[in-house]
């Protein structure tokens, strides 16, 4: 086996958990791929600084090896106008012992000659070589270093070989993957999520479209049976009656008399017997009937004489978020 080889299978080993992760917007990856860090350039007492960065989901950085420290110290010479500001990191001092505020254990240290001294707060000063650390009074206002845990990447993977030579990884997956919580269905190239969480019709038009879809729409018999089934197997009771994106334009007979609310074509329709109706003029909203109700055999279909008002579970409908179909 050549060094290079034998070199890749090391790193592949050294990564074994090999998840590929992301770094929450906003935030630049660390040293350590797992740990994203966000510079705050606004001087601000430490507590203040504790607390924003538990606010994005993070802690003041802790500093656990040279590496760490070499890398905040680089991030923060890029991020200072002035590098001999000194930058709050996590490390403050409870009793006689120095801690970091995430629970790291304090076992690197860089303190500057003579450090730490007065102050139970730790800085970094990242104009020097080394970027030492020093002790502060914690009311005194600096600028701030957080760090944030990255998320899995869910549009990441990697071989599973360890055979030479060893591919660029994490590579996008070739397969499609959805948005956490959603379930896929190849037919039609989508992700669907049942919210089992009543809201009104607008609501949940607005939660779908947060999360990058619309409320569904249904183009087959096989894109009906797999909502149907979707809906059995998250939402409550014999049958459900979830919102999906349907809507009547009451009384303007300039527009198509109903649509689906992601522009989609009105090819395919499994309409109740006798509708659509205009029975809501304005507020014509539609839902599914699931499989299993009383009526219509118990085949599932659709109605959309109800008021936009009502709330009920819905179902959101996506794109994958990477992968192609
Ligand atoms: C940081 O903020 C959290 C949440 O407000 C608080 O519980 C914790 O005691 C703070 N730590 C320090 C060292 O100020």
């Amino acid at each position: 086996m050549n060094t290079r080889c034998f070199l890749s299978i090391f790193f592949i080993l050294l990564n074994l958990n090999f998840i590929s992760t992301i770094c929450p917007k906003g935030t630049i990856e660390g040293f350590d791929p797992k740990i994203c860090y966000k510079f705050f350039g606004a001087p601000t007492d430490f507590l203040s600084a504790n607390i924003t960065c538990q606010i994005i989901g993070g802690n003041l950085a802790s500093i656990n090896s040279a590496f760490i420290n070499e890398f905040i110290s680089q991030t923060l010479k890029d991020s200072l106008a002035d590098p001999t500001i000194k930058t709050w990191i996590g490390g403050t001092k409870i009793g006689s012992t120095w801690t970091w505020i995430d629970g790291n254990p304090f076992s690197y240290k860089n303190w500057a000659k003579g450090q730490p001294s007065s102050g139970n707060c730790a800085s970094i000063d990242p104009s020097q070589s080394v970027s030492n650390w020093y002790s502060n009074d914690c009311q005194t206002n600096m600028p701030y270093i957080c760090e944030v845990s990255a998320a899995e990447d869910p549009c990441s993977v990697c071989p599973t070989t360890t055979s030479c030579p060893v591919s660029v990884c994490p590579t996008v997956s070739p397969i499609p993957v959805c948005r956490h919580g959603y379930s896929y269905f190849s037919q039609w190239n989508s992700c669907y999520k049942y919210v089992n969480a009543p809201l009104n019709f607008e609501a949940a038009e607005n939660y779908c479209i947060n999360e990058g879809g619309y409320l569904t729409s249904i183009h087959s018999p096989d894109e009906q049976e797999y909502i149907d089934t979707l809906s059995h197997q998250y939402g409550d009771g014999p049958y459900q009656a979830p919102w999906i994106g349907l809507r009547d334009t009451g009384n303007d007979l300039s527009l198509p008399f109903w649509f689906w609310t992601d522009n989609t074509e009105t090819t395919y329709s499994n309409w109740y017997p006798g509708y659509p109706t205009n029975g809501g003029g304005d507020s014509g909203c539609g839902d599914m009937i699931t499989s299993g109700s009383p009526w219509n055999n118990g085949k599932s279909y659709w109605e959309n004489d109800n008021n936009c008002d009502q709330t009920r579970p819905f179902i959101c409908k996506q794109a994958p978020i990477c992968g192609s179909g």
